[in-house]
């Protein structure tokens, strides 16, 4: 049994953003409740006065903490259009400023991958588009490692590739007896690794596109504003961020960017 009152509970919460620099003010409590008093029961604590002085001393349980409580929805080409947009109209603009400076590589960033699924869509909507002779890189970063070793595994259920076509489907996984392995590529590579946004430096500074979708829900405006200037650093210029459907830049630093399709969430590095 846990011995709670409101008041810890939320002195805890609020420990815990201070720790881990989330907000979860967009979290309900009885989610939080849910997760958080899984962990004390992992640990043997039952109370939450104790289990904030535990979690100020032992930074594994935090980060097995922010492991349970970010939520890791998605699935291949989530919202289908944003993909379609990258690969009819973003990458015919790429591959035309590419040849002008002679380039063959281009370099894209998942911020924000959750299991995997994000990347490997944007792997294979590029890979279909792309000159067959040129490289694609595709940089994925998460703060949950458990997401992290299932993305770099590449083995899904059925239900998780519902919105592929049969094309995609055959070309770039192996079906198994019970699910989807993404096959090797030629000229595809993926990178995966922990990176925290609200506090680790831009992946890259050679961006062609960076998606980072459904992700700044965690994120108080300071955060956001912090985040999406590292974006703006690790963009080439002329480079595009594409964001989540229901999620809009912070006034501060619009203008860094320019719209570019206000229905598919892109803008442009200015
Ligand atoms: C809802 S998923 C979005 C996945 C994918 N971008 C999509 O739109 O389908 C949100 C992801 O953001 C990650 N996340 C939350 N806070 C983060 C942070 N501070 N740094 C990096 N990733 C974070 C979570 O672990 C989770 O995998």
């Amino acid at each position: 049994m846990v011995i709670n009152e409101p008041d810890y509970f939320k002195l805890l919460t609020n420990k815990i953003s201070k720790l881990s620099g989330i907000i979860l003010d967009s979290y309900r409590d009885k989610y939080l409740k849910r997760r958080i008093e899984l962990r004390m029961k992992v640990v043997g604590i039952v109370d939450y006065k104790e289990y904030a002085r535990f979690l100020e001393k032992d930074e594994n349980e935090l980060k097995t903490l922010m492991d349970t409580l970010t939520i890791n929805v998605t699935e291949f080409m989530r919202d289908k259009d944003p993909f379609e947009y990258f690969r009819d109209k973003l990458a015919v603009d790429i591959i035309e400023r590419k040849q002008k400076s002679q380039s063959k590589l281009v370099r894209f960033w998942s911020a924000g991958c959750s299991c995997g699924e994000e990347p490997y869509s944007i792997g294979m909507c590029a890979r279909e588009v792309f000159p067959e002779d040129w490289s694609i890189s595709v940089y994925a970063t998460d703060i949950d490692e458990k997401c992290l070793k299932t993305a770099s595994e590449g083995v899904y259920c059925k239900d998780k590739l519902k919105k592929l076509d049969y094309n995609l489907k055959s070309k770039y996984f192996d079906k198994t007896e019970n699910d989807y392995k993404i096959k090797n590529t030629n000229k595809l590579s993926y990178r995966f690794k922990r990176h925290d946004l609200t506090n680790d430096p831009p992946i890259s500074k050679h961006l062609d596109t960076v998606f980072c979708r459904n992700v700044m829900i965690y994120f108080n405006e300071n955060q956001k504003v912090k985040m999406i200037t590292k974006f703006h650093e690790g963009l080439i210029k002329g480079g595009f961020l594409v964001i989540g459907k229901s999620e809009t830049l912070p006034n501060e630093i619009r203008h860094l960017f320019e719209p570019v399709s206000l229905k598919n969430k892109v803008y442009m590095k200015v």
